[in-house]
């Protein structure tokens, strides 16, 4: 799948990615964060960020997503939009771009301030499961 791809319609991605913004709960930093993702089967998951008193366990809107993702049957991520309160997008944080490795694939897109990138271009040299299967093969 590439960029240019029709199955991919990044107003409609980045459209559900600002509603779930407005649904973030951020009373600590104020800066809502929502995403959407395209699954391979078709569906679109979304989240939105989660702040908590002890700030440490914030959840990302990603982690949000990605949960939704399993809790409604899986599938591999084939392009994200993620955007911050006024709709621009939004790069997601180390942490989450790890999360979206996991859940996509290397070629998953993402559209970011500087245009739609690949999972590869934005994590180069990706920690996975394949590292681990080269030392202690995972099931
Ligand atoms: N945030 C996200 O939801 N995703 C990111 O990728 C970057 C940061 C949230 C966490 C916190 O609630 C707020 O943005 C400010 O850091």
């Amino acid at each position: 799948m590439t960029a240019s791809d029709p199955r991919v319609d990044w107003e409609a991605l980045r459209a559900e990615a600002v509603r779930m913004a407005t649904l973030a709960y951020a009373p600590y930093s104020h800066f809502r964060v929502g995403v959407a993702g395209l699954v391979d089967d078709g569906r679109i998951v979304s989240g939105c960020n989660v702040e908590n008193a002890a700030y440490g366990v914030t959840l990302c809107a990603e982690c949000g997503m990605v949960s939704q993702l399993h809790a409604t049957g899986g599938g591999r991520l084939v392009a994200v939009s993620c955007v911050d309160q006024n709709g621009a997008s939004l790069m997601p944080c180390g942490r989450c771009r790890q999360l979206l490795w996991e859940n996509g694939t290397a070629d998953t897109l993402l559209q970011t301030p500087e245009g739609v990138l690949t999972m590869r271009e934005v994590l180069p040299q990706a920690f996975g499961r394949d590292v681990l299967d080269a030392v202690a093969p995972v099931d």
